[in-house]
């Protein structure tokens, strides 16, 4: 949700900037903006223009000033349209103070109507702009310093930010700050990086240092220095980024989701490392599971299908009741919450707002939090008790694939430490469990070397008005999740629901050439029977019915087979050709696969 970079150093700043920016672009792509300073003390270069940043590069063409630092960003709109003026960065009145922002200023009417009354103009309609101009008064009053003046703002502002700032009285100069949204500062060698994401600067350096809530932090190519708003300065935590630039690049596929897709056999096996045999101490932290009495997950999108494929597990193998929350509505309807509650926040990106604010209630209120994330040091895992990292590397593409494939494996290894400190379940359970799931890398790379077919397949349906998705018990969340690709990737009406609850209405949608998708029960499962009875009900209306399974299906018109598992273990499976499915129908409708229109990788406002 906007991306944020800035570059301070040797060498000449647009291409760092810009070269951050397209590592960014997954996080907004409604316009894109840069400022440099190139003459110390005169106007700012600024080049700021809507849509992708494609169309800000080719504005730029081969230009190349004569600049070391400066800063850029990407942007999801929230208040104003996706315009040229409405981009950032936002200049002050003398045109020598910018600033770039991610998050949502709350506040922003108010101080908007108190700076207009003080002669500033505005350009813009963004709640962004207040802020440049309450910063260019500040830095006055500070006598120039601009790091007491971000201070004096921050404490200010309602609402999340990542803010970074640039005056040309002090090229070499940035000054950022952070509450509620991303930012990390990239150590170089005689060059120092801000961004958003660690992707930005990857490729320059893998010495990175976290900042946390209300810090302000203010770097020169050989100096960074953090406080917090009372200026108190602040020993920061560092760390090392333990992928390379090119987990971050399209490495030969057509789309970032295809590489992913294609990812998640090593994303499964990276993620079970060391944990096949048992959760470690230093995973759990301090964390008393014995004593629980229920556990409350909560995730949004995607990582709230790879929750509800939890539940089933941790009731099952842990005997624990669960309940699976949307975050966005959990801390509104202020729900019964206490110490005995084990809350499992689940965010690849460790950002998303909705999760990370559920998630502070429910610690608010005495509850143990353990977060399951795929982002090193980002703010959900920063503020728990605990925390389950997957090792799916970064996901740039917005639809999510072995982020989803990994949040499923830490449910199952969750489920089974819980099991297993509980006494639900035996030590020869534990063992049959494990030897499955560790056989998953393998079967997913068997799906894979299947899939060539859907390309076909999914053109026979492209143009329908609407996709079903049927599924019974792991498989139910499975066809939500194959719903959402759908949604999200070909902008095709389609719908997940559970076998059983077809007849008590969702039947009625059901017309000549329908096509259903069936996530079959494992051939062995109890449940078999009765979905197989769930596609000759929606067959008898109409209805073009693909099935996957682990069997051929006899009453299906098309058959995707996956390899044999465990019946809690099949979503892991059954996912991969709904995956495929999205990416075809995606690119055979000509849609943009990576960056699908309205959405943006990590959601960090409310
Ligand atoms: O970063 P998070 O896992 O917290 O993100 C949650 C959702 O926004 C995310 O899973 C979203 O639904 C995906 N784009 C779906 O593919």
């Amino acid at each position: 949700m906007c991306g944020i970079v800035g570059y301070t150093g040797k060498a000449l700043a647009l291409s760092p900037v810009l070269e951050g920016l397209r590592r960014l672009e997954y996080r907004g792509y409604d316009s894109a903006g840069i400022a440099l300073v190139v003459t110390e003390g005169g106007p700012l270069w600024v080049e700021k223009r809507a849509g992708k940043l494609s169309n800000l590069e080719s504005t730029l063409g081969a230009t190349n000033p004569d600049a070391n630092s400066g800063i850029g960003h990407t942007r999801w709109a929230t208040h104003g349209g996706p315009t040229d003026l409405n981009a950032h960065p936002h200049l002050d009145n003398d045109g020598k103070l910018a600033l770039i922002h991610n998050g949502i200023i709350e506040n922003y009417v108010e101080l908007r109507e108190l700076l207009e009354a003080r002669g500033h103009i505005f350009k813009s309609e963004t709640d962004t702009e207040s802020v440049v101009h309450l910063l260019s008064d500040a830095r006055k009053s500070h006598g120039g310093d601009l790091a007491a003046a971000m201070r004096e703002v921050c404490a200010q502002l309602r609402g999340s930010f990542t803010l970074l700032a640039i005056h040309s009285d002090e090229p070499g100069r940035i000054v950022g700050a952070r509450r509620n949204s991303p930012l990390v500062v990239g150590v170089g060698d005689g060059e120092n990086f801000l961004a958003s994401d660690v992707a930005a600067f990857i490729a320059h350096t893998k010495h990175a240092l976290e900042l946390g809530q209300d810090e302000v932090v203010d770097i020169t190519a050989t100096t960074i220095t953090v406080t917090d708003l009372a200026g108190n300065v602040l020993t920061p935590r560092e760390f090392e980024i333990m992928w390379d630039a090119s987990a971050a690049e399209r490495g030969g596929y057509p789309h970032f989701m295809l590489k992913e897709i294609y990812e998640q056999p090593k994303a499964i096996a990276d993620t079970l490392i060391g944990r096949t045999a048992g959760l470690s101490a230093e995973i759990i932290g301090g964390i008393d599971l014995e004593g629980i009495s229920k556990v409350v997950i909560i995730a949004c999108g995607t990582a709230y299908h790879a929750g509800l494929v939890g539940k089933y597990a941790i009731e099952k193998w842990a005997n624990v009741p669960v309940d699976v929350e949307l975050a966005s509505e959990y801390r509104y309807r202020e729900p019964s919450v206490d110490a005995s509650t084990l809350v499992i926040p689940i965010s690849q990106s460790g950002e998303t707002m909705d999760t990370l604010m559920a998630m502070r209630y429910a610690r608010s209120h005495g509850a143990r939090v353990f977060a399951v994330c795929n982002t090193n040091g980002s703010t959900i895992p920063r503020e728990s008790d605990a925390v389950l990292y997957t090792h799916a590397g970064p996901e740039i593409a917005v639809a999510s694939t072995k982020a989803f494939a990994t949040q499923l494996i830490a449910m199952y290894l969750i489920a089974l430490h819980l099991g297993r400190v509980r006494g639900a379940i035996t030590e020869e359970f534990y063992a049959e469990i494990g030897a499955e799931i560790a056989d998953l890398p393998d079967k997913v790379e068997q799906v894979l070397e299947t899939v060539e077919p859907l390309r076909a397949l999914t053109r026979e349906f492209k143009d329908s008005s609407s996709v079903l998705f049927l599924g019974r018990h792991v498989g139910y969340p499975t066809a939500l999740e194959g719903a959402l690709k759908l949604k999200e990737l070909a902008y095709m009406h389609a719908e997940g629901f559970a076998g059983g609850e077809l007849k008590h209405g969702p039947i009625a949608l059901i017309d000549q050439g329908t096509p259903v998708i069936a996530i079959m029960p494992t051939s062995n499962s109890a449940l078999y029977e009765k979905m197989a009875s769930n596609v000759q009900e929606v067959k008898a209306r109409g209805a073009v019915v693909i099935a996957i399974g682990d069997a051929d299906l006899a009453s299906a018109t098309h058959n995707i087979r996956i390899p044999t598992s465990h019946d809690f273990l099949q979503p892991v499976l059954a996912v991969v050709p709904l995956q495929v499915i999205a990416y075809e129908m995606a690119v055979a409708r000509g849609n943009d696969v990576d960056q699908p229109r309205n959405l943006a990788k990590s959601v960090t406002v409310e």
